[in-house]
């Protein structure tokens, strides 16, 4: 109010200050309230979602995904997963859209090589930047149109007919890993180390005929295996709110910024993915500036030029998709394979001793070369039984298969699923299966693959989801399959190996991949005939 003949104050700025900021923070409450009441009413909301409401899960897992997200940084999604559905049974709600089943039955419907459930928006913070755009690739792409394209031109070089030629590429890799455990015999070695270090030299001789050197330096060269995990790390966190990767490093300027900045000396995700285009960059114009030198070179990069002469071209986009692919997926899947193998022998001595027993009755008849070949080691059942069975129960894959409803919906565990549902099956729970594997099934037993009859068998071989399963199956199994059976039995030739870690058990993080630490073994050189020393 206004008095007549009263002077009146002129108001001062700091008035004026106090009183914007009171206004200001009543409309800053007032967002805050009306954004929170948004969220409350959309978590409510779908909380009890018609169709979801009735599936068991835990309460918090209703309302938000972050309960996932928070459950998965802890880095046991195996024991996460498996402890839910003792609790709630085979359908377990696991997010507000997202659904986890345990039924075999649910398998072929899922994942059946004519299902239309694409995968989800979780495998999109998988894929890498590649002149900056994203540049999804075989295993990461959604689309089926494009998911075709990526895969027709390259099936023919991971087919079982092509394996044949890739050997010399492992052999070379063996010789160095041998004489390096030769080297270091009797003292302890962190052997998951070196598997690791093999599986990624032999991926890229494979791939582009040049091992990165991590066995012949015998370090994690350039960092390159640290920023990978780091990658894993981010992907299998942040992959359970998808949303939020375009604010993180699938946003190109904080990725520019991350991988510009000296600062972080952490692993950093984003310069290995940098380094390892600079490197397969560096092959390709390696090869193209001479490409007759070559000749009939059996490496991918060389078989994909060879296509273009038959007419197939490929752009350099799609070249480098596929080259740095192989890395990505070919080098820890193995390692942690090959590191469950390993583990499970030493770990079980009984079935050690049977497969030495095995190894070196075929040597005393000269059934297997020096450098065994894949041919052979497929002739070794007990081998193939073990290695099955080590790769059962540690799969290198320990998370949901997470794939989308199709339209129309869908019924899973007797429950109608709307279109758009997020479903998985996660391989490490499947495998666990006792009414599949038996009442054993969380029991390394090697003879199950061998005793059972064979109608259990096909039963067991068609849950098994290790390397995945129908339409996006994983594409490098055989390659795997070559590198393992041919390394195995001549480390067991050539070896006892004994377990030599303080730990009675190793340490599993599963951030996607289910990686292993503390594999620390002493090695002892064993007598071998002259004709198959290398
Ligand atoms: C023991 C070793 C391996 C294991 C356990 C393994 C596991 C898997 C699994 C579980 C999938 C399916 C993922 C999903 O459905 O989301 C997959 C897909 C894939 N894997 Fe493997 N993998 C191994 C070795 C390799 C190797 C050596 C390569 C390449 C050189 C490779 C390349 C791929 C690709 C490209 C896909 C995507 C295929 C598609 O969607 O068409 N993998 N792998």
């Amino acid at each position: 109010m206004i008095l007549a003949g009263v002077k009146q104050n002129k108001p001062s700025a700091m008035g004026i200050i106090s009183t914007l900021q009171g206004q200001y923070s009543d409309l800053a409450a007032l967002a805050i309230i009306v954004v929170a009441l948004a969220i409350l009413i959309s978590s409510l909301a779908s909380a009890f979602k018609p169709g979801l409401r009735s599936i068991p899960g835990p309460l918090f897992a209703r309302f938000s995904p972050f309960y996932r997200l928070v459950k998965l940084s802890k880095g046991h999604a195996p024991v996460f997963y498996r402890r839910l559905h003792e609790t709630y049974g085979p359908i377990v709600r696991t997010g507000p859209n997202t659904i986890d089943i345990s039924d075999p039955k649910a398998v072929p419907i899922i994942y059946g090589i004519n299902s239309k459930f694409l995968k989800s928006a979780f495998y999109d913070t998988f894929s890498p930047f590649f002149e900056d755009k994203v540049m999804p690739s075989m295993f990461t792409i959604r689309d089926p149109v494009g998911h075709q394209a990526l895969r027709r031109p390259v099936a023919q070089k991971f087919s079982m007919s092509s394996i044949k030629s890739l050997e010399p590429f492992a052999d070379e890799c063996t010789k160095i890993f041998v004489d390096a455990m030769k080297d270091l015999e009797g003292q302890r070695v962190d052997l998951g180390a070196w598997l690791q270090w093999y599986a990624f030299d032999v991926i890229g001789a494979i791939t582009f005929q040049r091992r990165f050197g991590f066995m012949e330096k015998r370090e994690d060269v350039q960092d390159m295996i640290g920023g990978l995990e780091a990658g894993l790390h981010y992907a299998g966190i942040v992959s359970q709110v998808p949303s939020l990767h375009g604010w993180l490093i699938g946003n190109l300027w904080v990725s520019k910024f991350l991988a510009a900045q000296p600062f972080f000396k952490v692993a950093d995700p984003l310069r290995t993915m940098v380094q390892l285009s600079k490197i397969t960059q560096e092959c390709i114009d390696e090869y193209d500036r001479q490409p007759q030198k070559h000749g009939q070179r059996p490496d991918f990069l060389a078989w994909l030029r060879n296509e273009e002469t038959k007419g197939k071209p490929m752009s350099n986009r799609d070249m480098m998709n596929h080259l740095s692919n192989n890395l990505l997926a070919g080098s820890d899947t193995t390692a942690i394979s090959l590191r469950a193998i390993i583990y499970f022998l030493v770990q079980n001595r009984s079935v050690y001793k049977n497969l030495q027993k095995e190894v070196d009755d075929a040597d005393n008849i000269g059934k297997l070369s020096t450098y065994i070949t894949y041919a052979e080691c497929l002739e070794l059942p007990y081998l193939q039984a073990a290695m099955k069975e080590a790769m059962r129960c540690h799969p290198g894959v320990s998370y949901p298969l997470e794939r989308v409803v199709p339209e129309g919906g869908t019924v899973l565990c007797g429950k109608h699923l709307a279109a758009g549902t997020i479903v998985g099956v996660n391989p490490a729970v499947l495998h666990h299966d006792k009414s599949i594997f038996g009442d054993d099934a969380a029991t390394f037993r090697p003879e199950r693959w061998i005793e059972s009859d064979e109608e259990k068998i096909k039963l067991m071989d068609r849950h098994l989801m290790t390397f995945g399963y129908g339409s996006r199956t994983c594409i490098g199994k055989n390659i795997s399959i070559m590198e393992m059976g041919k390394l195995v039995p001549l480390l067991i030739r050539h070896f006892e190996i004994e377990w030599a870690s303080d730990k009675p058990e190793w340490r599993v993080e599963t951030y996607w991949f289910a990686k292993q630490h503390g594999l620390q073994c002493r090695m002892r050189s064993r007598d071998v005939p002259a004709r198959l020393r290398i």
